[in-house]
C-alpha cells in the first residue's frame, strides 16, 4: 500500500464531490428561493459565504492532490500527447474556470446583500452559478471519462 497516494486520491474525490455538489445546491436549491423573495438577506449571505469557503480550500486541495497524481501518471509528453493527458489538461481547465465562476458569482450576491437587498443579487448572481454548475457537470463527466480510460473501456 501507498498511502499517500491513497490519500492524494482519496483526498482529491472527496473535494471533487464536495465543490461540485455544493454549487449545484447553491444553484439549484438556494438562489430559486432568493429570487423568488422566500428567504431573507443574512442567510442568503452565509451560504454564499460557506460556498466560497468550500470553493477555495476545495480548489487549493484539488491542485495540490491533482497536481501530485498527474507527477505520478503523466511525463510533459504523456499530458500532451494522450487521450488520458487531454482529459487530465481539461480538468485543469474546467478547475480555472470553475473557481473563477464562484468568485464572481458570490462577489454578485454579497454585493447586493450588503445592502440587505436578496432578489436583485440573487437575480444577477445567477448566470454566473449556471454556468459554474454546467462546468461542475463538465468537471464530473470528465472524471468519470478518466476513470473509464484507466480501466481500459475508451
Ligand atoms: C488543478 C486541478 C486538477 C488537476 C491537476 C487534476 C488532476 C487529476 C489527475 C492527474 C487525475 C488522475 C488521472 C489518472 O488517473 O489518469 C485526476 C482524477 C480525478 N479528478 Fe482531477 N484534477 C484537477 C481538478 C479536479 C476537479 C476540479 C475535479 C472535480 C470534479 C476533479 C475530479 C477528479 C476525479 C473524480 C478523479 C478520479 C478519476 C479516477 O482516477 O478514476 N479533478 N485528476
Amino acid at each position: 500500500m501507498e498511502p499517500i497516494e491513497v490519500a492524494a486520491w482519496v483526498t482529491h474525490s472527496v473535494f471533487a464531490g464536495l465543490w461540485t455538489g455544493s454549487v449545484l445546491f447553491l444553484t439549484f436549491a438556494v438562489l430559486p428561493l432568493a429570487r423568488d423573495g422566500t428567504m431573507k438577506a443574512g442567510p442568503l449571505a452565509s451560504i454564499t459565504g460557506k460556498l466560497t469557503t468550500v470553493s477555495r480550500v476545495s480548489a487549493l486541495l484539488l491542485l495540490i492532490t491533482g497536481g501530485h497524481m498527474a507527477a505520478q501518471r503523466y511525463t510533459s509528453e504523456t499530458l500532451v500527447e494522450t487521450q488520458a493527458g487531454w482529459l487530465v489538461l481539461s480538468m485543469v481547465a474546467l478547475w480555472f474556470l470553475l473557481m473563477a465562476l464562484v468568485e464572481v458569482g458570490s462577489k454578485k450576491v454579497t454585493a447586493g446583500t450588503d445592502q440587505g437587498k436578496l432578489r436583485e443579487p440573487a437575480r444577477n448572481a445567477r448566470p454566473f452559478f449556471l454556468v459554474a454548475s454546467v462546468l461542475a457537470l463538465l468537471l464530473l463527466v470528465n472524471a468519470g471519462l478518466i476513470s473509464a480510460n484507466t480501466l481500459g473501456f475508451l
